[in-house]
């Protein structure tokens, strides 16, 4: 192991055993690949269901930029390499922010008598990710799959990266980003696959038709659980 990681376990004090929230927390992974349109459904959903919705890269890319941030460098770096930035800091940020979420106390479906209700998009990225939440943090219900392809993928970030001013909406970059999508994150799908957690919606179609077909399969998981 690079002795940086060490020094960040060290920092982050992850190492309990017990997770952080309970059951009363409701937790849904939103996976795909880089443009699939993950951020997009999320703003649908959370108008819908009221979740709280946390993209692992947006809590990367404001670490990134807060000043004193000890991994600003680091973060930059596998953003523009297209890697995965190490678990400790994506699973630390993610648990920051669901703690601050669940301490608003807030209104509506699914936040009441400490209940909550998170979209955790475009994480786990990758098996070890997704080890140490379920850890720590805590079980993933469902995960989210918004599947298209490479063609459909790469047009919508290019198309983005012309207003996003996001580092990696190049096409070294986004070949970079497709690569650890193929290699390191389908491998996470295909696990919650065999565990029957992964409800797949083809994204190719057009917004409204994707929020359709998300917003049904998401009201028969919460009248499941909740
Ligand atoms: O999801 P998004 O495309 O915004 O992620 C941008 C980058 O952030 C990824 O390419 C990767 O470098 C990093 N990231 C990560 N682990 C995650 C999510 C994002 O390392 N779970
Ligand atoms: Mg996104």
């Amino acid at each position: 192991m690079p002795a940086f990681i060490d020094k960040i376990t060290d920092t982050l004090h992850l190492s309990s055993h017990k997770t952080a929230f309970d059951s009363k927390v409701t937790v849904i992974f939103v996976l795909g690949g880089p443009g699939a349109g993950k951020g997009t459904q999320c703003a649908r959903l959370v108008e819908d269901f009221g979740f709280c919705h946390l993209s692992a890269g947006d809590l990367l890319r404001a670490e990134q930029h807060r000043e004193g941030s000890k991994y600003g460098e680091l973060i930059q770096t596998c953003i523009k390499e297209g890697t995965i930035v190490p678990m400790e800091v994506t699973v630390n940020l993610l648990k920051n922010a669901m703690s601050a979420a669940l301490a608003e106390q807030r209104a509506g479906d699914g936040w009441a008598d400490g209940r909550g209700r998170f979209l955790i998009d475009g994480f786990p990225r990758q098996m070890d990710q997704a080890e140490m939440f379920e850890r720590d943090v805590g079980k993933a219900s469902a995960v989210l799959f918004f599947s298209t392809t490479q063609e459909v993928m790469l047009e919508r970030l290019l198309e983005r990266g012309k207003t996003s001013g996001r580092e990696d909406d190049n096409v070294e970059s986004i070949k970079k980003r497709f690569n650890t999508y193929k290699e390191q994150t389908m491998p996470v799908i295909e696990h919650y696959q065999k565990l029957g957690k992964v409800i797949e919606i083809d994204s190719s179609i057009s917004i409204e038709e994707v929020h359709q077909k998300t917003k049904a399969a998401v009201t028969n998981l919460l009248s499941g659980s909740t």
